[in-house]
């Protein structure tokens, strides 16, 4: 145990409100400043692009994939967080007539989450305003958080705190001294950890509040639940670097044959993967946490699973 664990849920709940209030921030007096991006500028950094593995592609086109890939960016975010704030939501349920700390953190994170969706809007409009005509993102949050909150709670809150727990790693690739990143889309990735840091500890305390009231059958078809929500978002990874790939040949300027159409998409859905699985699954801290709920053969099946995302 590290200093962190042993205090009390009640004060780490009560730390979070105060970070939360700490850090608030505003859409257009602190992230946006009436900027607006330029074509000439990367939207994600290389680390989280691969721009590595798109190797048939001139610097002038890697930079126009991650552009693409921040127009995602934006995308995925808005959809992933509309399912997280209605877990939120769900879970604030268990406090109401008690931790009103607990309460209380709950509801910043939710409208942290609501304003974090209006920023990635905005951002996919804005990125929309210097890029060709054409880009798709065509699966529904709404559909997908409905089909997310049917799986148990306890599942949902591993891909959760899996998902926030990565937002952190990303804004510390994007700090990396990448020339020619956008210094808006830095800024997404600044303010945008600033809360999600708050919203990994919320999740572990919820997910270690419930999972001490599950079953361990219970627990064990969750394990099975949170491979099939991983799967469900591989889905979706699967889905929109099929659009991108396509959105990229169609707009790009030059013929692209059949191989390396496969090549740029076979790219695009590995540094989805990477952004949006592996490197939350490989957070330390988010090992750390799920080997303490689970057996070693429950995680044995985590990773079976997650070595076919490859
Ligand atoms: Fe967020
Ligand atoms: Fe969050």
């Amino acid at each position: 145990m590290n200093a962190i664990e042993k205090i009390p849920a009640t004060e780490r709940y009560a730390r979070a409100v105060q970070a939360s209030k700490r850090v608030r921030w505003d859409i257009d007096k602190d992230v946006i400043r009436g900027r607006s991006f330029d074509a000439g500028h990367k939207f994600l950094p290389d680390g989280l692009s691969r721009a590595d593995i798109f190797t048939t592609l001139s610097a002038d086109e890697k930079r126009f994939v991650s552009q693409i890939q921040g127009r995602t960016y934006a995308n995925i975010f808005g959809l992933v967080e509309r399912f997280i704030n209605a877990k939120v939501l769900e879970l604030s349920h268990d406090h109401w007539f008690g931790d009103q700390v607990a309460l209380e953190a709950l509801i910043r994170f939710s409208d942290e989450e609501m304003k974090h969706q209006a920023l990635f809007r905005r951002i996919d409009a804005m990125a929309g305003e210097v890029m060709p005509d054409g880009y798709r993102f065509d699966i529904d949050p709404n559909d997908v958080a409905r089909a997310v909150l049917g799986k148990s709670t306890w599942a949902v809150l591993a891909i959760t705190l899996d998902i926030e727990l990565f937002t952190q790693l990303h804004y510390r690739e994007s700090i990396d001294a990448d020339t020619g990143l956008s210094a808006l889309f830095k800024d997404v990735f600044l303010y945008h950890w600033k809360e999600e840091s708050q919203h990994a500890i919320l999740d572990e305390l919820e997910w270690v509040r419930h999972d001490a009231e599950v079953t361990v059958e219970q627990r064990d078809r969750a394990v099975d639940e949170f491979i099939e929500l991983v799967a469900a978002v591989d889905g979706i990874l699967q889905a929109q670097a099929k659009a991108d790939a396509g959105y990229f040949k169609a707009t790009c300027g030059r013929m692209v044959d059949a191989a390396e159409a496969r090549a740029i998409e076979a790219a695009f859905l590995k540094a989805y993967r990477w952004q949006y699985i592996h490197s939350g699954a490989q957070h330390p801290h988010f090992g750390k946490v799920l080997s303490g709920l689970i057996t070693e053969k429950q995680g044995a099946r985590i990773q079976a699973a997650l070595a076919t995302l490859h």
